[in-house]
């Protein structure tokens, strides 16, 4: 699991993504890693809280696109859903460190992090629109919540990036620091996090949650069935292949 990167260590597992030559993107092998991870943190009660990660330059570039290209999530049991099911019903703890561009499944997962500090150089962007797709995550619940309507049609029609002084103004990230120390700082808030009483925190992440959790999970799965849908559809074929030839996308006849 070495595009995972796992480490344990006074209570809390640290997952760094670590593909940066190819911009920390995420492959189906990627997802499935972070997917086992998460379901073996939830278990493991030497693990008190879960860090993300990435490399200072880049948080991820989202989806790997070659794989959309071949390999398009078929059912809800893909790894792609399984992480994203996991990761948003993960009751201990998630601190999210992120740093540069957060494309796609890379700004959505961090709707599901408790704590998420950011670097300076951080850009947020959902491009799904611009790839023929549609949100997922519950990102088409969650980022309207966040920021309001008209924001959010910018956000996830136009797929406009927004930067971290924004999501910190929305209320998405809870600080914006230097990159080189985003990862510091989200490991001392884990840490501060693993020395509490874990059946506090597991009960009142799980109040917090309360309200919204089957809101979240149903939205996630009418997306996951559309997006998968969408995939095989000739916008997402032609967005996905411009993207492979390094190419404008041609959208005019779909
Ligand atoms: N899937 C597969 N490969 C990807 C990728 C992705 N999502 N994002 C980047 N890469 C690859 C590039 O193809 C390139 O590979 P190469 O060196 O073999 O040509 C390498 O990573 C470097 O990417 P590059 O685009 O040259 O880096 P950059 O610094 O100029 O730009 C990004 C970084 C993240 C802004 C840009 O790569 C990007 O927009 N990626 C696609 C994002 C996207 O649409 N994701 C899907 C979201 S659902």
């Amino acid at each position: 699991m070495t595009d995972i990167l796992s480490h344990t260590e006074a209570g809390v597992m640290t997952l760094t993504l670590n593909r940066v030559v190819k911009k920390n993107s995420l492959t189906i092998a990627m997802y499935a890693a972070l997917a086992d991870a998460l379901a073996q943190a939830g278990t493991d009660s030497a693990v008190r809280a879960v860090v993300i990660q990435g490399h200072e330059t880049i948080f991820s570039a989202g989806n790997d696109i070659a794989d959309f290209l071949n390999a398009p999530p078929a059912t809800l049991d893909s790894p792609v859903f399984r992480f994203l099911r996991g990761i948003s019903a993960f009751a201990k703890p998630i601190v999210a460190s992120v740093c540069g561009p957060a494309v796609g499944i890379g700004t959505t997962l961090l709707l599901h992090c408790d704590l998420v500090y950011a670097g300076d150089n951080a850009a947020f962007s959902l491009p799904f629109v611009n790839l023929g797709v549609c949100p997922e995550a519950a990102s088409s619940l969650l980022v309207p919540q966040l920021m309001g309507y008209p924001r959010a049609a910018e956000a996830l029609l136009l797929g406009e990036p927004f930067m971290a002084e924004t999501a910190l103004e929305i209320g998405m990230i809870n600080r914006i620091v230097p990159p080189a120390e985003a990862n510091a700082l989200a490991q001392r808030q884990a840490l501060k996090l693993a020395s509490k009483p874990m059946s506090s925190l597991l009960e009142t992440k799980r109040l917090m949650k309360k309200t919204q959790g089957a809101a979240v999970a149903e939205r996630m799965d009418e997306e996951a069935l559309s997006f998968g849908r969408m995939m095989r559809e000739p916008a997402a074929r032609e967005a996905f292949s411009a993207f492979m030839e390094k190419r404008r996308p041609d959208f005019s006849s779909f």
